[in-house]
Order: structure tokens, then C-alpha cells, then sequence
């Protein structure tokens, strides 16, 4: 084909051309466009999963001493079958939502458009990267195969001991969490394929022009983020081979006499980066969105790349503060007391940043930046409460409590996920080649935004009146009494939740119903500045036709006077007068200076 000569001219090598069928376009796709997306759909699947162990638990701690909600029974939640609630709903949302909805598929759509390069650096390990996904995912519900749901239950054939799994607990559980520690291998393997692939890329295949410093946001936060994942997973994996043998192969590291505290050291020198990890790229992706419909350039474009590599490298030297309860040297407690507070300086730099972006800005609600100031307002909720538990004092306080659930469900959700509502209704048009229903957006945003906030605010309040998280019901002569004036809130916390999840079905509505009918896209519907909008809706394979774009400016000159439009693509070349980013060929020939 004449068009496969041509996709090869270009400054970068391109990934082999051979001819694809069904099964290599869509399936088995080595191009990061198609990865991307299926690691969309994945994760907006495995949403519902988690969503629906979520509400199973809401709906158990609702129905209180009764056990009874909406006339169903929910004693048979109770017990250890919450326990493996919660602890599976933790694990999906986060390894199997939060992570591949930020990293795997955003990084992968928006990357290599964003900073001009035909394919991410190694296409065939990027592939492998989503293909191993699924097998993470049968080897953690390996259980329901085995011996279905009531059996697995009472055999242990899942995960019980919390997303954290903390020794001995997970050393006398059933072989679930031999299968939890095996699956979370296989998915920290994948995030550090997709990882190598990211830094490769993003240093080694910019588009001629495309400096450091002209990089849009959201590649920086992929960046950032990919360097954290390689320093940051592989202990992960080790400290779970650890537990595997401790478990079966009777070696000592946390537990037959081994540390129990060392596990949790370990663990959470991965996972407090990994709430950054999970958090991130949706700052990056917000601040693109916000810019854009601000129609102003990003407020301190420096600063906000150099506060997301503060975060980063911060975030390896305050892993202690999950563990102040565990039973810590005074003394290393106040250092990890007030590293972590200085982690509010570059979070303030950012936030401050987003709202010196909209100052004064031409703001435009559309669905994307309703959900990107969703993310700003409700980041900055979770990162205040956040200063509240990295005081030493007040967390032995508040650890145990629902004031926790309350913090990382404003983090993860109101800011991780409304990050990525915001991606997903951003980069839709590019995705699908058709807009997203604003209609059908805007309900969506709003019921998300009024529900979650009825679903998780009030577990400040019930947080700092000291009820305690994990349990089932709270039953039982003594804390009955304790407790029971609560009860109200965790009705009305569920029936919020109820909302909430019915919510998050209006918006799989929305995707499939845009994807089909929504109105068709042209290729710059937003009038935006970056690379990916001087192509086609949706991009074709190999992007850039026929060749690589020159870059002169950075992605965020909105109302430059330079220009009559209030937008200067990145790649339009001012000295060629007729030049403009809707040309199908241009700037190819630019000098590449400015
Ligand atoms: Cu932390």
C-alpha cells in the first residue's frame, strides 16, 4: 500500500508495518491508541466490579443490628465475608481502575500524540503490558472459577486481610491471598513494562521542537509518574514474593518469628508513591483541560511540572506515617510527621496554580471542565484533611476510624476519578471521532458530584466522633449503645452511595451512546493547542502522515496576541504565512528554531 511507504518517512522508526486483521487491529493491537483503550474499557469495567462489592458493603453497614436494607438480608455480609468486601473493592479500584485508567490508558492515548511520535518506543511489550491485565485479573478471582462465590467464601479462596495485607493476618488467611499476592505480581510486572515504555518514549522520541519545556502537562505527569512505578513497584513485588514464601515455603522474613513491621515498611515504601501514582496524571490531565477551557496559558507552567517532581520525590521519604500506630521511636515519627507536611507545599504551588489559571479566564463549563474543577475542589478537600492525619498526635486519633475512608475517597475519587471523567470527556471526540453528550455529561457530573459528597463528607463527621472502620455492624451490648446514634449517617451514606453508583451507569449510557450517535467530531472540536488536534478524529495508525510535525511554542499559548484566534497550535509555524495547524501537510519544512 502507497500509504504504508509513507508512514515510514519520518524521523522515527516506525513499529512494522504488516498487514493486520481483525484479530491484530482490535485485539492483539500494537498500537498505542487501540492499547489505550482497552485499557479504558478494562478499567470502566472492573469500576462496576468494585463499584458493586462498595455498595454491598454500604448496604451491610446501612442495614445495622437489624441486617435488614430495602427488605433484603444482609446478615450474610457480615463477618468475614465484609472482610473480603472491602478488601477486594480496595484492591480492584486500585490496581484494577485507578492505575490502569490513568497510566494505561491515558498515558498511552495522549502520549505519544502529545508529544509527536508515531507509536510509543516498544509496541510489542506495550501489548503485553495490557494482555497480562486479565490474567492479573483471573488469578485474583481465581477463587470464583475454582469453587464459585459461596464455596471460595468459606474456603478462603479470597483476600480477606485489607488492600495492605498486613503479616500475620495475611499469614493465616486462606490461599485467596496467595492468589491476591500472585495477581498483584502480575500487574506490578505490567505497570513496570508500561513504565520502561513511557520514559523510553517521552525522552527518547520527541517530535523535532518538542523541548523538555514544551511538553504538555499530562506527558509530564505520565513522566513523573513512570519514574516513580520503576523505583517504586519492583519492592512491591518483592515484599509480596516475601510473603509468598513465608507462607508456603517457611521462611522467616515477617512472620514464624520473623518482623511483622518490616512488611509494612515495605509495603508502603510503594504504596504511599503509589497514591501519587494514582493521582498525578490526573493533575496533569486537569491542568490541560483547565487551560484549554480557561482559554489561558497553565498559571506557572514550570512551577506545576517541578510541584509534580517535588511530589514524586517526596513521596519516597514518608512512607512512616501509615505506621504511626504501629509503634514507632518518637523521634522518627516527628521527621515523618513533618516530611509529609512539606508535601502540602508543592500540592498548595499546584492549586494555586489551577486557580491563577482560571483567574480572569473566558471559562467555558463544558463536561470536561466541570469535571476538571471537580478534581481541583475535591483534591484540595482531601489534601487538607490529609495535613490533619500527617500530624503524629492526631492520627493515633483518627487512624482507625472512618476520618481515613473519608480522606482517601476524596483523593481517589473525587480527585483521581473526576481526573479521569475529565480525560475521558476531553479526549473523547480523539478517541471515537464523535463528541461526548454534554446533556448526558452534565447530569452525569452534577449527580456524581452532589452524591459523592453525600456518600463521603459525612464520614469526617462520623471519623471524628471515633467510629472505627472495618466493621461490619457495629452490634453488640456495649458498642450498640456506643454507637447507635450513628446509624442515621450510614443510612444516608448509602442511599447517597445507591445514587452515586446508579450515576456512574448514566455515564457507561453516555460512552456507548456517544460512541454511536454523538454528533461527529472534526479534528480540533475544543480548539486546543496540542499535537493531537491537528489530526484526524480518530488519529490513524501511525498518527502523524505524512510527516513528523515541528513544534515552535509550548501547548498552553491560549489568547496569544501573536495570532487573531484565541489559540496557537503548537506546530503552526508563524514565518510560512499560510500555514495553520487544519492544514493536512505543514511546519515539516519549518527551521525549527524559536
Ligand atoms: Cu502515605
Amino acid at each position: 500500500m502507497s500509504t504504508e511507504t509513507k508512514e515510514n518517512v519520518g524521523t522515527e522508526e516506525h513499529a512494522d508495518h504488516h498487514e493486520m486483521g481483525f484479530w491484530g487491529k482490535y485485539v492483539f493491537s500494537r498500537d498505542h491508541k487501540a492499547i489505550g483503550m482497552q485499557f479504558m474499557m478494562t478499567a470502566l469495567f472492573m469500576l462496576f466490579i468494585g463499584g458493586g462489592l462498595a455498595l454491598t458493603l454500604r448496604m451491610r453497614l446501612a442495614a445495622g443490628e437489624s441486617g435488614e436494607f430495602m427488605g433484603m438480608d444482609m446478615k450474610q455480609f457480615g463477618g468475614e465475608t465484609y472482610n473480603v468486601l472491602f478488601s477486594m473493592h480496595a484492591t480492584v479500584m486500585i490496581f484494577f481502575v485507578i492505575i490502569p485508567f490513568l497510566v494505561g490508558a491515558f498515558g498511552n492515548f495522549v502520549v505519544p500524540l502529545h508529544i509527536g511520535a508515531r507509536d510509543m518506543a516498544f509496541p510489542f511489550l506495550n501489548g503485553l503490558s495490557y494482555w497480562i491485565m486479565p490474567l492479573a485479573g483471573i488469578v485474583m478471582f481465581g477463587g470464583v472459577l475454582l469453587e464459585g462465590v459461596d464455596a471460595g467464601l468459606k474456603s478462603g479462596a479470597f483476600a480477606s486481610g485489607g488492600w495492605t495485607s498486613y503479616p500475620p493476618l495475611s499469614q493465616i488467611a486462606g490461599y485467596g491471598q496467595t492468589l491476591w499476592c500472585v495477581s498483584l505480581i502480575i500487574v506490578g510486572t505490567s505497570s513496570i513494562m508500561g513504565a520502561v515504555n513511557y520514559v523510553t518514549t517521552i525522552i527518547k522520541m520527541r517530535a523535532p521542537g518538542m523541548t523538555f519545556g514544551r511538553m504538555s502537562l499530562t506527558v509530564w505527569s505520565v513522566f513523573v509518574t513512570a519514574i516513580l512505578v520503576l523505583f517504586g513497584t519492583p519492592v512491591l513485588t518483592s515484599v509480596l514474593i516475601m510473603l509468598i514464601l513465608d507462607r508456603h515455603a517457611g521462611t522467616t522474613f515477617f512472620t514464624n518469628d520473623g518482623q511483622p513491621l518490616l512488611y509494612q515498611h515495605l509495603f508502603w515504601f510503594y504504596s504511599h508513591p503509589a497514591v501519587y501514582i494514582m493521582i498525578l496524571p490526573a493533575m496533569g490531565m486537569a491542568s490541560d483541560v483547565i487551560s484549554v477551557f480557561a482559554r489561558k496559558p497553565i498559571f506557572g507552567y514550570k512551577a506545576m511540572a517541578a510541584a509534580m517532581a517535588g511530589i514524586a520525590g517526596l513521596g519516597f521519604i514518608v512512607w512512616g506515617h501509615h505506621m504511626f500506630q504501629s509503634g514507632m521511636n518518637p523521634y522518627l515519627g516527628t521527621y515523618f510527621m513533618i516530611a509529609t507536611m512539606f508535601i502540602a507545599l508543592p500540592s498548595a504551588v499546584k492549586s494555586f496554580n489551577w486557580l491563577g489559571t482560571l483567574w480572569r479566564g473566558n471559562i467555558h463549563f463544558t463536561t470536561p471542565m466541570l469535571n476538571a474543577l471537580g478534581f481541583v475542589s475535591m483534591f484540595i478537600i482531601g489534601g487538607l484533611s490529609g495535613i490533619f492525619m500527617a500530624a503524629t498526635t492526631v492520627d493515633l486519633m483518627i487512624h482507625d476510624t472512618y476520618f481515613i475512608v473519608a480522606h482517601i475517597h476524596y483523593v481517589l475519587f473525587g480527585g483521581s476519578l473526576f481526573g479521569v471523567f475529565a480525560g475521558i470527556t476531553y479526549w473523547f471526540p480523539k478517541m471515537f471521532g464523535r463528541m461526548f453528550s454534554e446533556t448526558l455529561g452534565k447530569i452525569h457530573f452534577i449527580l456524581t458530584f452532589v452524591a459523592f459528597n453525600c456518600t463521603f463528607f459525612p464520614m469526617h463527621v462520623v471519623g471524628a466522633a471515633g467510629l472505627p472502620r472495618r466493621y461490619a455492624a457495629y452490634i453488640g451490648d456495649g458498642a450498640s449503645t456506643t454507637w447507635a446514634h450513628l446509624q442515621p449517617y450510614q443510612e444516608f451514606m448509602t442511599y447517597s452511595a445507591i445514587v452515586l453508583g446508579l450515576a456512574q451507569v448514566l455515564f457507561l449510557i453516555a460512552v456507548i451512546y456517544s460512541a454511536i450517535w454523538g454528533e461527529k467530531a472534526g479534528r480540533n472540536p475544543w480548539k486546543a493547542n496540542t499535537l493531537e488536534w491537528t489530526l484526524d478524529s480518530p488519529p490513524p495508525h501511525g498518527n502523524f502522515h505524512p510527516d513528523i510535525p515541528t513544534v515552535y511554542r509550548g501547548p498552553y499559548e491560549y489568547n496569544s496576541d501573536l495570532v487573531e484566534e484565541d489559540y496557537l497550535p503548537q506546530d503552526r509555524n508563524l514565518e510560512t504565512a499560510d500555514a495553520g495547524s487544519a492544514g493536512e501537510v505543514e511546519g515539516s519544512s519549518g527551521e525549527g528554531t524559536a
